[in-house]
């Protein structure tokens, strides 16, 4: 009788602890519905697939008007917790919605029950700078005035103390930037996703090296004039004009083996034409009809550039800029000793992941051009005692993804992102989300999550990694 009584209390725990809401997924429209409501914009697109979609602004104390994205699912009762999503180099917002809805973690995770927003980086499209608005745009502007006046627009527009943000690439600089550098920040971040961390590139393979290289030798010969050309996106301007992208989007579905080639080279930053791509091809044409890549600025990649060149998470420095205009000589010493010590990037603020205190998950891709394995395993290192874990897996929330030529852009335009880690990754934040407030078990959508293509990753320095 006691063993039965007992038994029943088993079962009715079991099944109230396991008990689950499930939304119906979104699934999309087949190709040419779905580029048609894109090309209508990314307001009707999102309510297209049955999800509200609001835009907001906020400007920030050096008077740029920043713009916000913001989608959640209607059909949803209860509060819902914000989640921040913080985009990458040359694009804006909208490269969380390029996907179709099922490979798409935006829509996976609006429609299962998160108020989404989305940052547009000035500069961006969406947030545009004037003409004397640009001159010094750094990623220090991106750290210090956009993520957070962002983040303390959303919180105040919730009426809640902390959200969940979920970074990519240059997202992951900006908000780890601010975190090393604000402390109050990390009590405003639930749970912090880093797609694909960068900080500094230790040793950038060919490609990006070779930009690295000249913009270096070119700022200090050309100094002003050379950024000031740099950042009138000029070559953007005209491609666009010219509409040489549909050219492209056209010539790759001719012949999808070359597109593969520029693809996985721009990429991998090796000439790879062999390696088969996990490109979704027929996103190219929604990534054009938004004007992708977006404009970005040249001390921002000066100061990606000088980042790689210390080895170090640092300030942006106006070092380069020194002796301007026209002298040889600095250019000369750096023609010649490339990649040598750069004494002037040594006095400059250095930002510190050790003093992050947020909860982290880690995704990597992995075949890197901006996070070389080195970096990656001194990121995990840094913030190992951040990492999470929970009973969705035996290790802690730190995977690389383990499918063939995972490209670091292929986060937005994988193929199969759904069951390559968008489903795992909701998993993760709902989890977290689970266990700081329980009667979020209630909104918050189950879906079935594929753990299978994702590998663990250990930290050095932290035996705890491998539970
Ligand atoms: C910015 O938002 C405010 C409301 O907060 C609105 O009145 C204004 O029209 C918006 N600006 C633009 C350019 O949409
Ligand atoms: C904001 O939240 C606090 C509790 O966190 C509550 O006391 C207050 O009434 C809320 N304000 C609004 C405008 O909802
Ligand atoms: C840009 O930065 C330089 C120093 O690096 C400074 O001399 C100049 O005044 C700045 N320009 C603007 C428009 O803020
Ligand atoms: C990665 O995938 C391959 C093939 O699918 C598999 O054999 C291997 O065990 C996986 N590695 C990890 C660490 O999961």
């Amino acid at each position: 009788m006691f063993i039965a009584a007992a038994y029943c209390l088993f079962l009715f725990l079991e099944f109230s602890s396991t008990q689950e809401v499930r939304y119906e997924p979104i699934r999309s429209k087949g190709r040419s519905e779905d580029t048609e409501l894109w090309s209508k914009g990314t307001d009707e697109y999102v309510r297209g697939y049955g999800l509200s979609f609001e835009w907001l602004n906020v400007t920030t104390q050096d008077d740029v008007e920043l713009w916000i994205h913001h989608l959640w699912n209607p059909r949803i009762e209860g509060t819902k917790v914000p989640m921040l999503m913080v985009h990458a180099l040359a694009v804006n917002g909208d490269v969380f919605l390029l996907n179709l809805p099922e490979h798409d973690l935006a829509m996976t995770l609006a429609n299962n029950g998160y108020d989404v927003y989305m940052v547009n980086f000035r500069g961006s499209s969406y947030s545009p700078l004037s003409v004397e608005q640009y001159v010094n745009t750094s990623l220090d502007d991106c750290i210090f005035k956009d993520l957070p006046t962002t983040v303390d627009f959303v919180l105040e527009k919730t009426n809640r103390s902390d959200l969940n943000i979920v970074a990519y690439s240059k997202g992951t600089y900006v908000t780890l930037g601010l975190l090393a550098n604000s402390p109050e920040y990390n009590r405003k971040v639930r749970l912090l996703v880093l797609m694909t961390p960068v900080t500094a590139i230790s040793r950038p393979p060919l490609l990006l090296f070779s930009v690295f290289y000249f913009l270096e030798i070119g700022i200090k010969t050309f100094g002003t004039a050379l950024a000031n050309l740099l950042d009138t996106n000029l070559l953007l301007d005209v491609q666009h004009l010219f509409g040489v992208p549909f050219v492209i989007d056209r010539l790759a579905h001719i012949a999808p083996l070359g597109a593969q080639c520029v693809w996985n080279s721009a990429f991998s930053g090796y000439p790879d034409c062999i390696s088969r791509t996990n490109l979704n091809i027929d996103l190219l044409e929604k990534m054009f009809i938004r004007g992708f890549p977006d404009k970005a600025y040249a001390r921002e990649v000066i100061q990606f550039s000088q980042n790689s060149k210390s080895e170090r998470f640092q300030s942006y420095s106006p070092s380069w800029f020194d002796g301007d205009a026209g002298l040889i000589f600095p250019a000369l010493k750096s023609l010649l000793a490339p990649w040598s010590d750069d004494g002037s990037l040594e006095n400059v603020k250095e930002y510190s992941l050790s003093a992050i205190s947020a909860p982290v998950a880690i995704l990597q891709a992995n075949r890197e051009l901006f996070s070389q394995p080195k970096d990656y395993t001194r990121i995990r290192n840094s913030l190992c005692p951040n990492i999470i874990g929970g009973k969705l897996s035996p290790h802690k929330y730190v995977f690389e993804v383990n499918v063939s030529n995972y490209l670091h852009v292929d986060f937005g335009v994988g193929a199969h992102n759904d069951d390559v880690y968008v489903n795992a990754y909701y998993m993760i934040i709902r989890e977290h989300d689970l266990s700081l407030d329980s009667s979020l078990a209630t909104v918050l959508g189950y879906v079935d999550a594929d753990f299978s293509h994702l590998s663990p990753q250990s930290c050095d320095i932290c035996s705890e990694c491998d539970r």
